[in-house]
């Protein structure tokens, strides 16, 4: 669900003409709905009402300060994998105790920023990450939370790039090694157990896979405890899916997911910790470029675009499909032509769709690509020397350029020439 509706024969964001933003801002540029950042959040809350659960939004997702100063404001908790999120978390206001730490190569020096702030949880992924974090923590007189990533070797189901849970995954100690982690952990005497963790891959439409997982964190659970481990939680990472197309495939409600999660840990005692990223923010953001030109090609159709593979990755990284939406509305009984959509970057593999029915564009129409506002902005780059475009927060009536374009000249000048030249 989002508020990116037709009204009046144009696209808006919440009660914000998509056209005017794009008269005043220039395109391209991100749009984000406050309001559907603000239900998602609140839908995955309200799934777990009544138990100790804490959304941990993971911020790799869209870590714009705006929209993670709103998602601070509903008492959610944040899912960092670097020190640089860390400091993103601090400044948007989230509390230090509802930060947990994820990542396979975390440095002495994140490490210690975490430490000193005093953050929930680090989410360790191997033996000597734990005892490099045991290290710091002993340097610094502190013992650190730590809970195990646990590699559940689970086959998630979609595309094999943002899959994590399986044994050949670089991510997390296989189930069956755990409690020997666990036992080294006894010997690491700045460590202190807090809980077990897992996260087993992205844009999950099933929730067999999540449901296979959760029970072997489960036994492994009750077997932790029974050697005298005290794990206060279970996270269970993020990953469930959203729905990029309007076809049958509905990824579960977070309800059906909630009610599944009580079903597998609901009498182990713990507080649930999720990590979820897409489902928060992807439907709650939209890319609008405009036509360049149409190019009648051989047997092929090119409506060229503005919009680089620099500013949404996904099509070429992961052969994502992203709905493609003209800003004015198709009138009734409207023609369609088969199109590529592709942007002026030189690569073949700069495009948004390939092959796809579209309504028919012209030179200078806006279009949007919808569900753009998880992994995103946060991937986009300045390959070609393309300016970073903006991007901007509409709530209800009003709307804010929440992050300014990336000027041409602000990108050269930080190169630096040496007088030896
Ligand atoms: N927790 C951990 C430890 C993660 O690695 C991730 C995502 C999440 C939570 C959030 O997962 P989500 O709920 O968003 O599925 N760039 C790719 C997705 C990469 C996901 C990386 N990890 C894409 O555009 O599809």
């Amino acid at each position: 669900m989002h508020y990116f509706d037709y009204k009046n024969g144009e696209l808006y964001a919440e009660n914000v003409s998509l056209r005017d933003i794009a008269a005043q801002v220039g395109t391209p540029f991100y749009c984000y709905s406050a309001a559907t950042i603000r239900r998602h959040i609140k839908m995955f809350q309200d799934s777990f009402k009544g138990r100790d659960a804490l959304v941990c939004y993971a911020m790799k997702a869209n870590s714009n300060q705006a929209v993670l100063t709103l998602i601070a404001k509903m008492g959610a908790g944040v899912d960092v994998v670097s020190g640089g999120e860390i400091s993103r978390a601090i400044k948007a206001g989230f509390p230090v105790s509802k930060i947990v730490y994820s990542g396979v190569a975390k440095t002495s020096a994140e490490i210690r920023q975490g430490l000193e702030l005093g953050i929930h949880c680090f989410n360790a992924e191997s033996e000597p990450e734990l005892e490099r974090i045991n290290q710091v923590a002993g340097q610094m007189g502190v013992k650190a939370p730590v809970s195990v990533r646990v590699n559940p070797d689970v086959d998630g189901g979609g595309h094999e790039k943002i899959m994590t849970g399986k044994s050949e995954n670089k991510f997390g100690i296989p189930w069956q090694k755990v409690d020997k982690v666990y036992e080294l952990i006894a010997t690491l005497q700045n460590l202190e157990v807090v809980g077990i963790d897992l996260h087993i891959g992205s844009q999950i439409t099933d929730l067999k896979p999540f449901s296979e997982a959760f029970e072997r964190i489960g036994s492994l659970v009750a077997k932790l405890r029974g050697v005298g481990h005290k794990i206060q939680h279970v996270d269970f990472g993020g990953g469930l899916g959203v729905p990029y197309k309007n076809d049958n495939d509905i990824p579960p409600h977070p309800d059906e997911y909630a009610a599944m999660i009580n079903r597998v840990a609901g009498d182990l005692g713990v507080k649930y910790i999720f990590e979820p990223g897409r489902m928060i923010a992807a439907n709650a953001g939209i890319l609008v470029g405009e036509v360049e030109f149409v190019k009648h090609g051989d047997g092929r159709d090119f409506v060229i675009t503005d919009i680089g593979m620099n500013d949404l990755i996904r099509p070429t990284l992961y052969d994502a499909y992203h709905d493609i939406k003209p800003i004015s509305e198709p009138q009734n009984g409207f023609e369609t032509r088969i199109v590529d959509v592709v942007g002026p970057i030189c690569e073949t593999a700069d495009y948004m769709a390939k092959g796809r029915e579209l309504p028919i564009f012209k030179q200078g129409d806006l279009l949007a690509v919808m569900s753009a506002g998880a992994y995103g902005a946060v991937a986009a780059n300045t390959y070609n020397t393309r300016a970073l475009i903006p991007e901007v927060l509409v709530d209800n009536d009003r709307f804010a350029v929440v992050r300014k374009r990336l000027e041409v000249e602000e990108i050269i000048a930080l190169d630096i020439v040496p007088d030896w030249i």
